[in-house]
């Protein structure tokens, strides 16, 4: 499945107009290419207790459960102005549950596997049987 990158960012930055942000101002969007071909996205949703504010792959991992399951394929997160961000260490762990070492991500470098954003991974392999 070749991602059409394109429309993931111009998702992105659509989410990214959803976005609750009246603490950092920062809109933030997300969208994935899902294994079965559709796309899922997510934007950033704060709150007055600042700790407890979502992040936009938080929210897109939500959506990803709530429209069917699948794997993330292909990421990307902008902001609302079109900037590219990169995902958050928390991010990039909510990425490598759903989306494993080969999921790709758009960053400043290109497009990069997760192998190359989140190293030696933590991931249920590493967890007790
Ligand atoms: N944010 C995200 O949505 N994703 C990230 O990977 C980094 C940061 C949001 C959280 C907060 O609402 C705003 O950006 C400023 O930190």
């Amino acid at each position: 499945m070749s991602p059409d990158w394109d429309a993931l960012r111009a998702a992105a930055i659509e989410a990214a107009a959803s976005a609750y942000c009246p603490y950092s101002g920062l809109q933030v969007g997300a969208a994935a290419l899902v294994s079965d071909g559709r796309m899922v996205t997510g934007c950033n949703v704060e709150n007055a207790s600042y700790g407890l504010g979502l992040c936009a792959e938080c929210t897109m991992a939500g959506q990803l459960r709530l429209t069917g399951g699948g794997r993330f394929v292909a990421v990307s997160c902008r902001s609302g102005t079109g900037d590219l961000l990169m995902p958050c260490g928390r991010c990039r762990q909510i990425l490598h549950e759903f989306g494993g070492p080969d999921c790709l991500l758009d960053t400043p470098q290109g497009i990069l596997p997760m192998t190359k954003v989140l190293p030696d991974a933590f991931g249920p392999e590493h967890l007790p049987t």
